[in-house]
């Protein structure tokens, strides 16, 4: 298991699709531990691999709050079957968008159908914080960000304040 440098907005790797994984074997096995390990490390509670530089279908998740016993989730290839009408909104943050933290608005609870890390197709309705955290990491399979659900002025903001701690190099990218 290994912790992997993330990718840090704006970056192309973050804008594009991803593929899907089709058949888990030991090698997405290990790139979902080391995403976890990844995400735990960082620490934050979703994870995309765009986010790890790997455009492949696989996220990473765990809701658990602190003092909690953890509930890793591994997912290839999720896929939102349905959502409800009902929205709710909630401030997002992101592991590629350090210190950005803004209200996005997204149906309340959500359908997902993914393969876990022995390829088994699972079935889950997610509601509250999971539910948020399911809809942002898929979105990054899509090259989406939550920024991208913001006007065009608070993601350009946003994305010159990264811009510019890159060019500072007080962001290893
Ligand atoms: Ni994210």
């Amino acid at each position: 298991m290994a912790v992997l440098p993330i990718v840090i907005a704006p970056d192309p790797v973050l804008k594009q699709k991803a593929k899907p994984v089709g058949h888990v074997d030991a090698e997405i096995r290990r790139l979902m531990d080391d995403m976890l390990d990844t995400m735990y490390a960082a620490p934050g509670i979703g994870l995309a691999a765009p986010q790890v530089g790997v455009l492949k279908q696989v996220i990473v998740i765990d809701v658990a709050r602190e003092g909690e016993p953890p509930r890793p989730l591994r997912m290839a290839d999720p896929e939102i079957l349905w959502a409800s009408e009902d929205l709710n909104t909630h401030e997002e943050g992101c592991l590629s968008l350090p210190e950005a933290y803004e209200e996005v608005t997204r149906p309340a609870r959500v359908g997902v159908r993914y393969r876990d890390e022995t390829g088994t197709l699972r079935e889950i309705e997610a509601d509250g914080l999971l539910a948020t955290c399911v809809q942002h990491e898929i979105d990054h399979l899509k090259g989406m960000l939550f920024i991208d659900y913001l006007s065009n002025l608070k993601r350009n903001m946003i994305l010159r304040k990264l811009q510019k701690r890159k060019k500072q190099g007080m962001v290893a990218a």
